[in-house]
């Protein structure tokens, strides 16, 4: 149902200056019955942007267009409701509180703004305070990293002093008001009972806020060496880690001025560039990238430069950002990745090669392919057969990730330019996981009893049993054996098609793990069908713990002989109805009987 009738919608949107509105953003120029001006959505340096005051916008460069509130919802990278709230405000028109029927809703609303007051009174008191006499040593420590006191102001920082209740005695009157700080995390007690302190001590501290641009919590620095380094306001309500980006509000007009956004990981590489005029500039909150950071940047603008510390957890990270960024590729969505040399962050680098050298390193950051063909390639020689198809056997998992079939296409028929492998064999399995992704439905066929026999049943590899359900649950239960096969395991065409797909992702997923894990993760499997399947294998098939091995390649080599055999018999058939004029079906039959004898002495050599 929608939250405000059209009619009021209609009212905003026909007392909403477009001109002024937009004219905030874009300097724009009567021409004609339009107004021009440089798009706001993509980089151009002849205007393509028009406004008609009594239409709406549109970019004959880009293709962006819309009303006052998609100008809004685009630039702000807000909702459609946020954007009719803050049409509201700006032409002054009352919207009915949506929440006046929902006492809970009320409730919370009213908790949520009383916490928002009190984070905006706790920034003021310590941005006083870096101010005040006490702060001395706090302003030197950030005129020493480099920021001027213009910044300082600007970016709103401030100072913890040292006390165990500077803040609670400024804010704290009254049991009301120590319960709101503690909520917001700014006051702290070492248990239930006991008295409550300042969290914040004697730190440097970075506010943080919201897309809105209020605060809603902090980041806290040391200025002598200690731990922790950095202290964060806890999780809250309104402080989530992983959706917040620091310095989003800031940099949004920015980054839609630059038509992209640069990610760092920390509050002072962020400020350091901010410092040198790059503002385009977010940073994750010591926490890895989330889908969530992703999706909220991805409102913002269409290009995003992650740029990592030249270590290894800068390696981690990066890596964790091309799989987010994979599972959720959408068209025309960019990334590129920037590895800062030899341990350093931004904060180093921008200040010892300045804007200009910092903007190089931009624009020569990678492309997720590249990225992806140098870290799979790491330990291989890229350039040989075997290095070029064992990067693109690893590099499968992850662009299966990718949902739109039609850039998953894309990114292997670039994969396969880029190692110079043919499509068509690229390709091969994109066709599998296709055919996967078709056979969603359970299995009901394969009754976890019945079909096999009762787990009494004599054991070994000569036992009359399923071996192609037992293959697959020594697969399942032991991941080491899937690598160490896995040559044997790919050539093997199984009877049954769903134990097949299942043993296709295994192969896959092999290359995903740098060792062997204990167990597969199950919420990999493609399907739930999938995941249920391999589950009732595993509760269908009992093992010894001994001989696993032998086990193995016993089931592996009865399962390859009757994928022979059944080959050898279509074919038989057919030369039956058909005849063979050439001979070509008979010696093939030929073939596979040489094929199946060979395998069988390998299994009496195996079982010596
Ligand atoms: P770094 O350890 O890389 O520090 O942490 P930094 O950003 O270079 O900071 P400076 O230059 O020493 O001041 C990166 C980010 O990880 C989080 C913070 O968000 C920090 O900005 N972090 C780090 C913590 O949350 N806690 C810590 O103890 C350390
Ligand atoms: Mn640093």
């Amino acid at each position: 149902m929608a939250r405000y009738p059209d009619t009021l919608i209609d009212l905003i949107r026909d007392r909403v200056d477009l001109l002024d509105l937009i004219g905030r953003r874009v300097q724009l120029k009567k021409q004609g019955s339009a107004w021009l001006g440089l798009c706001p959505f993509h980089n151009e340096k002849t205007p393509s942007f028009s406004v008609r005051p009594d239409k709406g916008f549109k970019c004959f460069g880009c293709g962006e267009g819309g009303d006052a509130f998609g100008f809004v919802m685009k630039t702000k990278g807000v909702g459609f409701y946020e954007a009719v709230e803050e049409l509201a405000a700006l032409t002054g028109i009352p919207l009915p509180r949506e929440t006046h029927e929902d006492p809970e809703a009320l409730r919370r609303a009213e908790q949520r703004s009383k916490l928002l007051e009190t984070l905006a009174a706790a920034r003021e008191f310590y941005r006083a305070a870096l101010q005040a006499p006490g702060g001395a040593a706090a302003r030197r420590y950030l005129t020493e990293r480099g920021l001027r006191p213009e910044i300082v102001q600007r970016e709103g920082l401030g100072y913890a002093p040292p006390g165990w209740s500077g803040l609670l005695d400024h804010l704290g009157g009254g049991e009301a008001a120590i319960e709101l700080l503690e909520a917001a995390g700014l006051v702290t007690r070492k248990g239930p009972g006991e008295r409550p302190y300042d969290r914040f001590r004697d730190r440097v501290l970075f506010p943080i806020h919201d897309i809105k641009g209020r605060c809603v919590g902090f980041g806290g620095r040391l200025m002598v060496a200690g731990e922790p380094k950095y202290l964060n306001s806890p999780e809250t309500e309104l402080f989530q880690k992983g959706k917040l980006l620091y310095g989003l509000d800031q940099a949004r007009a920015p980054i839609a001025k630059a038509g992209a956004v640069i990610v760092v990981e920390g509050y002072m590489d962020r400020l350091a560039l901010v410092e040198h005029g790059i503002e385009s500039v977010v940073a994750t909150l010591g926490t890895a990238m989330t889908a969530d950071h992703l999706r909220l940047l991805w409102g913002h603008t269409r290009r995003v430069v992650f740029c990592f510390d030249g270590d290894a957890a800068g390696g981690k990270a990066a890596w964790r950002a091309l799989e987010l960024y994979f599972d959720g590729l959408e068209a025309d969505h960019h990334a590129s990745f920037l590895f800062l040399p030899n341990g350093e962050d931004p904060d180093e680098v921008v200040r010892r090669e300045g804007t200009a050298g910092f903007n190089r390193r931009i624009e020569s950051a990678i492309a997720p392919v590249d990225f992806l063909i140098r870290k799979l390639g790491d330990g291989l020689n890229a350039a040989d057969p075997e290095g070029r198809a064992a990067v693109l056997h690893r590099a499968r998992p992850l662009v299966s990730r990718v949902k739109d079939p039609l850039l998953r296409e894309l990114y292997l028929e670039t994969l396969s330019q880029r190692l110079h492998i043919p499509l068509s064999f690229s390709q091969a399995g994109e066709h599998a996981e296709a055919a996967r992704r078709r056979v969603a439905a359970p299995v009901s066929a394969l009754s976890s009893r019945g079909r096999n026999p009762p787990s009494s049943a004599p054991r070994g590899i000569t036992a009359q049993r399923d071996h192609e359900q037992a293959l697959l649950a020594l697969a399942l239960r032991h991941p080491r054996l899937v690598r160490e096969r896995e040559e044997a395991l790919s050539r093997l065409t199984l009877e049954n098609a769903q134990l097949g797909l299942l043993l296709a992702e295994l192969i896959e997923w092999s290359h995903a793990f740098e060792e062997s894990p204990k167990a597969w993760p199950m919420e990999w499997f493609s399907t739930p069908g999938m995941a249920r399947l391999a589950q009732r294998i595993l509760v269908a098939e009992e093992f010894s713990l001994e001989r696993i091995d032998e086990e193995f390649d016993g089931c592996l080599i009865s399962v390859h002989v009757r994928a022979l055999r059944r080959e050898r018999d279509t074919l038989m058939r057919r030369i039956e109805l058909d005849g063979d004029p050439d001979d070509g079906l008979t010696s093939r039959c030929r073939a596979l009987k040489l094929e199946e004898r060979r395998v069988l002495e390998q299994k009496v050599l195996g079982a010596r």
